[in-house]
Formats: structure tokens, C-alpha cells, sequence
């Protein structure tokens, strides 16, 4: 296998729709806000091993039984196992790299122990660069399935004996929870859906919920907390609603706050495709 054939990469965009390369295999997704056309030829596009495509609501994959159930991708010296999921996601966000970049340099800087808390930790890149700078890591995530993942990219990443806990549980009573037994975190990575429920079902929504998560948070701050991250795809979200959320939560405690929007970059270099959006509370920029 060459290195081009281990990683990720935005092989093009356009026609509302992404063309990537999840390691091994090279997919097609939508990308509702991809409102241009693609510089690659059509026949590159024809050859992507599976594609997924939108109706209505829902969506399919066509082309799945080319692709194996799972597969490693490599991001960085660590392994992501991606997997085709219903939703059309396969489990890596590779927009949320600078994030990871970012995560991975406080801990490896930071004093010891270091705790990070990744809320809504899905497949666990966060908690995988957090936990390789030698952090001790709590990753909490309300599905069983996808913490299962996670470990298991733990275990693919050579990461499994690493200090991290695996918490299924809905992330504000786990916060909460946490509180009172008075735990608290260097630094919080927050990833919450729109929409999504937590373990026992209870209804998260980004709009009426992330008021009460961000309160849960302070609680979760060490005194010396250096940053919390949050971003959403949630299209309701600007960057400088993310911004004045996070001061709104954090600004007493000093500090600054940095928002932008996440975007990938085609490999060629030519465009970046916008993905999300993120801001930071940083105690010492
Ligand atoms: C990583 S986030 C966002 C992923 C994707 N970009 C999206 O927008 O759908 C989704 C994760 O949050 C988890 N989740 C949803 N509601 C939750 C809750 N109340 N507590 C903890 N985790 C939750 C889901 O299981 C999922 O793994």
C-alpha cells in the first residue's frame, strides 16, 4: 500500500457533491454546499468505488458491496477504521483536524496529569491525539456502538493501554455527575449533534440544550483549565455565535475566544470545502 492509498484526502468538490479517499477506497458523498463545478474529469468521478446518494430525507449507498465492512485509514500516525454508515457518514470528520492538532499540543505542553473530557466523542480522533500527547482522557459518547468504535481505534492506533475512560452516558448528566464528585478537566472537547439522544433517550437539541451543557461545563473546568472546544454543523451556528456562546460562558474567567469556520482542502490546493464551524475558549492564547 503507497501513502497515498493509507490516508484521507478531498480528491474534488462541486455539483454538490465531495469526492474523497477514505484510504484504500475512494467514495462520493453529498455536499449540499459544494455550489460549484468540480475540476476533476467526470470519468474520475464515475470510478469512486461507492457513492452515496441523498433521497429525500435518507439516503443509500450505491456501490457498498465493493467496499469492505470496515477499513483503516491512516490520519497521522494513528489508524480511524472507517465503516459506511446509513446517514452517508463513515466516521471521520477530517475537518476537525486543526482541532486535533490543537488538543494534541496543549496536552503535550501541559502539566501532569492532564485531563481532557471529549463530550460527544463519536469515533474518538479527539481522544486519540489527546490520549497519544499523554493526556488521561475521559470519552464519553450516549451510543454503545460508537464507543465500541472508538476503542476500537484505540486498539488499531496501538492507544489501548493508554489512560482513558469509556463512559456511555448522556453528556450533561455525566457532567453533572461528575461535578459533584468533583472530577474537573484541563480541557473539554465538545462535538454535539443538532439533534441526538442521549443513552436513556433523553432528547438532545443544540438550541435548547447547549446553554445548560456550557453551565455543566464550568463545573467540569480545573482552575487551571487552558481551553474548551465546540463546534457544530448545525447550519443555525455562525462562527460568531459560537463565539459569543463560548465568552458568554467563559469570558469571567479571562481568557480569549477564537471562532472560524472548518472547512477541508482539495488535495490540489486550489479550494477548500467548507465543513462546520468551531470556536475556542483559550485561557493563556
Ligand atoms: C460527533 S456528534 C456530531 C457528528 C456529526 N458531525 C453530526 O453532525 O451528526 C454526534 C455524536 O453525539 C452523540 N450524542 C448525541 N446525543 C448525545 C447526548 N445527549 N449525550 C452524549 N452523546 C450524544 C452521538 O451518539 C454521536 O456519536
Amino acid at each position: 500500500m503507497n501513502t497515498e492509498t493509507r490516508g484521507y484526502s478531498l480528491i474534488d468538490s462541486g455539483n454538490g457533491k465531495r469526492l474523497e479517499r477514505f484510504g484504500a477506497f475512494v467514495l462520493a458523498r453529498p455536499a449540499p454546499q459544494a455550489l460549484w463545478r468540480p475540476r476533476q474529469p467526470a470519468a474520475l468521478w464515475d470510478a469512486a468505488d461507492a457513492a452515496f446518494e441523498r433521497r429525500g430525507q435518507d439516503g443509500e449507498w450505491r456501490g457498498l458491496d465493493r467496499l469492505p465492512p470496515s477499513w483503516p485509514v491512516e490520519i497521522d500516525g494513528l489508524t480511524a477504521l472507517v465503516k459506511p454508515t446509513g446517514f452517508g457518514h463513515v466516521g471521520l470528520f477530517p475537518e476537525q483536524a486543526a482541532n486535533w492538532a490543537f488538543v494534541a499540543l496543549r496536552a503535550a505542553r501541559g502539566p501532569r496529569p492532564y485531563g481532557v473530557m471529549n463530550l460527544f466523542g463519536y469515533t474518538g480522533l479527539a481522544t486519540l491525539y489527546a490520549a497519544r500527547a499523554g493526556a488521561e482522557v475521559c470519552h464519553l459518547d450516549a451510543s454503545k456502538a460508537v464507543v465500541a468504535w472508538a476503542r476500537e481505534n484505540a486498539a488499531a492506533s496501538g492507544l489501548a493501554d493508554f489512560p482513558v475512560r469509556w463512559i456511555v452516558e448522556d453528556a450533561v448528566k455525566f457532567l453533572r455527575r461528575e461535578a459533584k464528585r468533583g472530577r474537573r478537566y484541563h480541557g473539554l472537547v465538545l462535538d454535539p449533534p443538532a439533534f441526538g439522544r442521549g443513552s436513556k433517550g433523553e432528547v438532545w437539541k443544540i438550541e435548547d440544550d447547549l446553554e445548560a451543557l456550557l453551565a455543566a461545563c464550568r463545573e467540569a473546568l480545573d482552575e487551571a483549565a487552558e481551553f474548551v472546544i465546540l463546534s457544530t454543523y448545525s447550519p443555525k451556528f455562525t462562527p460568531l455565535v459560537l463565539a459569543n456562546v463560548l465568552s458568554d460562558a467563559f469570558g469571567d474567567r479571562g481568557g480569549a475566544v477564537e471562532a472560524a469556520e472548518m472547512t477541508i482542502p482539495e488535495a490540489d490546493g486550489g479550494r477548500s470545502l467548507p465543513a462546520g464551524v468551531t470556536a475556542r475558549w483559550v485561557a493563556k492564547p
